[in-house]
């Protein structure tokens, strides 16, 4: 990108960027009287793409054209951002999407949102070009469609019973779903619907347990991952439900592709399962290089899947397992795990959508440092790599089979979503980086240049009552709130993309854009409280930091020597924190190692009513080779250091150790007290963890367990 064009999108601040753009002198006042200088027009025979639209701005009037209505709409949404006090500068744009498919992904499964949140990302989206909503609407955790042949599917499939006893519940109405369609396609996007089979389908098999192989009863299901029970493409029951579920879908839904899903199922019970194996007799289905007999099995039911759709004039998509066992003859492809998929799919002729985890294309992976983040399903996606992503992969343009890449979506899974406001969070500001890379030209796209504009976006999130991700202070090498020091302690901050500045008070107040600036490392010699937050172009905080310096004497070591091994003691019960253990009756039990907390049951992703969940209490002594400070981690409740609580992670979800705390130790062998709760909080089962307590000297990179004394 020239300098020129860098200077004038600084200025003018569109997101996404245009095709083409002149800027020339003045500007056109918007006025009441003005606005019948400024036509719209629909020339079919404009000669522009389809969505495109031509825009002139002259100090004397203002002109549109496009070849669809939908072109004007995007003219109008440039406009609205072109707009600054009444007035429009002066351009001349000629503006085209790069990619037909500009999609978010919105799941109501795991957490629910009503109507009016879905209208309102919506209205943002839209307002950013972006044209297709995938609505997640089916998955283990909730069925979130009304279908009126099946009504147990919300009745039953609608709500869950958490862990802690809490209800989580919601569906959306035929009614809501046509008035949810209507609203988009006023602003021109088009809703996909997504009915998840043959796995990701408890909710369904909860409300009508003929689904399964087994067909047993599954009261609740609340937990995440990927659960070992599927629905049952040996029996006929699966494809009549599913096709009555189209039926009544095809009828709310316009739109030209139905999602199956056809991702993440576990497919062990099929190989037990007499009527599966019974099909894949009667089918000749046999493993071979070209896949296991149950992946052939699969690709079975997404074929008669595709036929349901055919039936009613609709195509299929689903996300890239549809490949495993051979793809359906005219499935689009979703790419999710990374781009393998989506390059064998459109090598052999199909069309694909990238939306690959890994590559940035996941709003709901982390987006700064995973230690002071809020909880979330992990991995590592910035700003800058979401918009570093390109969907069109070197080998299909070689091939001449890029023009199989309808474009790309960014996915928002809503598992560690608690609330709408955090769903906003993870989408934004991140999907503006996407709706670029959906509609500017790739040579057109300028990182240094939407890190610019990307806050007059940010602004009008703003404006719209929207919250969005400001990088917060980290710290190099791992942020941690709570710090110690026996001399002096210097402490560096960064942030995740260059921003103004950071700011930061010591005197316990709530730091202000006018607060002191941080330029450079800060050096404490004393006991502090840092409050600090990053500051945007714009004036806006971050969410403040607290971090709490303590300077302290060298906890001492024990003096006897220390007793060998682990202690360990077991208590039945479900408990959701450290704090509800007051009562729990303790049994002795035997550890050889920290990792034993988490073995006292077997893991069962399923979760299955008979569970018996637990606390676990482990106590020994670990040493420490040198009088250092020591930085400590756990996904444990507690973690007591000599007698005192370090770590506490209370009742949050215990993921990505958040909670990590410093101390300084002496030389030599200090006691060790480690509570492990199992249980499931916000749907995360403890259980999975690795029970380590994890420790490092301040200021060096690695993380080590413990040593406990044997
Ligand atoms: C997926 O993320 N399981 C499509
Ligand atoms: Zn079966």
């Amino acid at each position: 990108m020239n300098l020129l064009c860098i200077i004038a999108s600084a200025l003018l601040q569109l997101v996404p960027m245009p095709a083409r753009m002149q800027v020339r002198d003045g500007s056109f006042k918007v006025t009441e009287a003005s606005r019948a200088r400024m036509a719209f027009v629909v020339d079919a025979a404009c000669g522009l793409p389809e969505e495109g639209y031509t825009l002139e701005v002259t100090r004397k009037y203002v002109k549109a054209v496009a070849s669809t209505e939908a072109g004007l709409f995007y003219a109008r949404q440039t406009l609205r951002q072109l707009e600054k006090d009444g007035r429009i500068p002066c351009v001349k744009i000629t503006d085209y999407p790069r990619f037909r498919w500009r999609g978010f992904h919105v799941d109501p499964c795991r957490h629910f949102l009503p109507v009016e949140e879905v209208k309102k990302q919506i209205d943002i989206l839209s307002s950013y070009k972006m044209n297709v909503m995938h609505w997640h609407l089916t998955d283990d955790q909730g069925w979130r469609i009304e279908i009126k042949k099946y009504p147990r599917l919300t009745e039953v499939g609608g709500a869950r019973i958490e862990f802690d006893g809490s209800v989580h519940q919601g569906y959306y109405t035929q009614e809501e779903i046509r008035e949810v369609v209507a609203y988009a396609a006023e602003r021109h996007v088009t809703v996909v619907p997504e009915i998840e089979m043959p796995g990701h389908g408890i909710a369904a098999v909860r409300a009508y347990p003929g689904l399964s192989c087994s067909k047993e009863t599954v009261s609740t299901f609340y937990t995440w991952g990927t659960p070992d029970l599927s629905m049952c493409p040996g029996q006929e029951f699966m494809f009549k439900l599913l096709d009555d579920v189209i039926a009544e879908v095809v009828t709310l839904f316009p739109s030209e592709y139905i999602h199956v899903g056809g991702d993440e199922c576990r497919k062990n019970r099929w190989e037990m399962c007499p009527d599966c194996q019974a099909r894949i007799r009667a089918l000749g289905l046999v493993s071979d290089d070209a896949g296991t007999a149950e992946e052939k099995l699969q690709s079975y039911a997404v074929r008669r899947m595709e036929g349901i759709l055919a039936a009613h004039g609709r195509k299929l998509i689903g996300w890239d397992e549809i490949l495993e066992g051979g793809l359906s003859p005219n499935a689009t492809v979703m790419s999710w795990r990374g781009e393998k998929g989506g390059i064998a799919a459109a090598m052999a002729g199909h069309d694909v959508i990238m939306t690959p985890s890994k590559a940035g294309m996941y709003l709901d992976h982390v987006q700064g440092d995973p230690k002071i983040e809020p909880v979330s399903i992990g991995n590592y996606t910035t700003l800058e790599k979401c918009y570093m992503y390109d969907p069109v992969p070197e080998v299909l343009t070689e091939n001449g089979k890029a023009g199989h890449i309808l474009g790309l979506q960014c996915n928002n899974w809503s598992e560690y979503l608690y609330t709408y406001s955090h769903r906003e969070y993870m989408l934004f500001p991140r999907a503006f980086a996407v709706a670029e890379t959906a509609w500017t030209p790739k040579d057109k796209k300028d990182w240094d240049s939407f890190r610019v504009r990307v806050d007059a976006a940010c602004r009008d999130l703003d404006r719209r009552g929207v919250n969005y991700h400001i990088p917060l202070p980290e710290q190099p090498g791992g942020s941690c709130n709570s710090l110690a020091f026996y001399d002096k302690a210097e402490v560096a901050f960064t942030t995740t993309r260059p921003m103004p500045r950071m700011v930061y008070t010591l005197d316990g107040s709530e730091p202000t854009a006018a607060s002191m600036a941080y330029s450079k490392p800060l050096t404490f010699t004393e006991s502090a409280t840092l409050k600090i937050a990053t500051v945007t172009s714009y004036g806006k905080l971050s969410p403040v930091r607290t971090i709490t310096l303590r300077k302290e004497a060298p906890w001492p070591a024990v003096t006897a020597a220390p007793e060998k091994g682990l202690k360990g003691f077991r208590a039945d019960g479900r408990f959701v924190c450290a704090a509800d253990l007051g009562n729990a009756i303790w049994k002795e039990v035997s550890f050889k190692r920290l990792r034993d907390l988490a073995s006292l049951e077997p893991y069962n992703r399923n979760l299955p009513d008979s569970t018996r969940f637990y606390a676990a209490r482990a106590e020994g002594f670990f040493r420490v080779g040198e009088t250092a400070t020591y930085r400590f981690s756990s996904d444990c409740d507690q973690v007591w250091i000599d007698g005192k609580c370090l770590i506490d992670n209370g009742k949050e979800v215990k993921r990505f150790s958040r909670h990590d705390a410093e101390a300084v130790l002496e030389a030599g062998a200090h006691s060790v007290k480690v509570v492990f709760i199992y249980n499931v909080i916000g749907g995360w089962n403890s259980l999975h963890n690795k029970t380590e307590v994890l420790v490092k000297k301040a200021g060096e990179e690695k993380w080590v367990p413990i040593d406990i004394v044997k």
